[in-house]
């Protein structure tokens, strides 16, 4: 039976559009969000991050163009034991529009829009936020060296909004918004309501500024010990892929590895977890996995 409007589990929306310009000429064939950041498409780590917050039903939308070969590589997330739906955004209109594009799929429940160029790595902060929504809108503040290149958002010194612009010429603060966003499902209606922007988009800022007018807008500080990384230029994409490197080589773990994350979520069985691997080609990847399903022999 379904359930009734607005008390569902949080849905997830994966946006990867964009013609990725400032990635030319890598983005001539293939999407930003399909380019490698070190040992696996970028796409999963926003899979990742939406996953470990506990959503299983996303939906990802992308160019027209695009959209069969995100569905050749994650298909309907059935074997990672979630559910991947599509939908086109047919031209750049905006960060907002998502919600346009996805009002079915929100249908009444709380939301979580993440980028699909976005990565976060490290505690637990945005899962735990994400986990503990209950209405309005949150999103994230955190602090960057360059702001000017994101929404940026000023606070009190008791965390209320001071003020929140897109890409300031003169930042108020270095408190930059990641791209990842929680709403209740009053989000449709006011993604409605939103006139484009000069530059003809239906801005994410605006829309948290119209919570923000409603008094509902809740900023979470991230830590420093949390990671942000985008990875839209050619030199954040090598930060990033460095970055990953790094800490895998350490530590012997695979950040955004997907198919781990399920199987540690319990969305599948270890079995499961063994075809998927029997299943993949010789490669550093599948050697991971081998040894996440034998860890698990020595102490299960
Ligand atoms: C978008 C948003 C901006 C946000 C950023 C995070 O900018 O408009 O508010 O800070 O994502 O990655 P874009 O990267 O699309 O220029």
């Amino acid at each position: 039976m379904a359930s009734p409007q607005g008390t569902g589990p949080m849905k997830g929306i994966v946006l990867a559009g964009g013609a990725g310009t400032r990635l030319y000429p890598i983005t001539q064939v293939a999407s930003k969000q399909l380019q490698p950041v070190y040992d696996k498409p970028m796409i999963y780590y926003p899979l990742a991050t939406l996953l470990e917050a506990g959503i299983t039903d996303v939906l990802l939308i992308s160019t027209p163009d695009d959209l069969p070969r995100f569905r050749a590589l994650l298909g309907d997330g059935s074997r990672w034991g979630f559910t991947i739906r599509y939908a086109p955004q047919p031209r750049p209109e905006g960060i907002a529009q998502a919600f346009l594009i996805g009002e079915d799929f929100v249908d009444g429940d709380p939301v979580c829009l993440i980028l699909g160029d976005n990565i976060f790595y490290g505690g637990s902060e945005t899962e735990r936020a994400v986990a503990e929504f209950e209405s309005g809108a949150l999103i994230f503040g955190y602090p960057v060296r360059n702001p000017r290149r994101y929404g940026v958002v000023e606070l009190d010194a008791d965390g209320n909004v001071v003020s929140l612009v897109e890409k300031p010429e003169r930042p108020r603060s270095n408190l930059a918004v990641p791209g990842l966003y929680v709403y209740d499902a009053r989000v449709v209606d006011l993604a409605r309501a939103l006139r484009p922007s000069a530059r003809g988009e239906l801005e994410i800022t605006d829309l948290n500024r119209a919570y923000l007018e409603l008094g509902e807008l809740r900023v979470v500080r991230l830590s420093r010990g949390v990671a942000w990384l985008d990875s839209g230029t050619h030199d954040s994409l090598l930060d990033a892929a460095n970055y990953v490197a790094t800490i895998e080589h350490r530590q012997g773990t695979k950040i955004a590895c997907i198919e781990e994350i399920a199987y540690r979520r319990g969305l599948i069985t270890r079995d499961h977890l063994a075809a998927l691997v029997a299943a993949m080609p010789p490669s550093g990847y599948r050697e991971y996995l081998e040894r996440v399903v034998l860890a698990e022999e020595f102490t299960g």
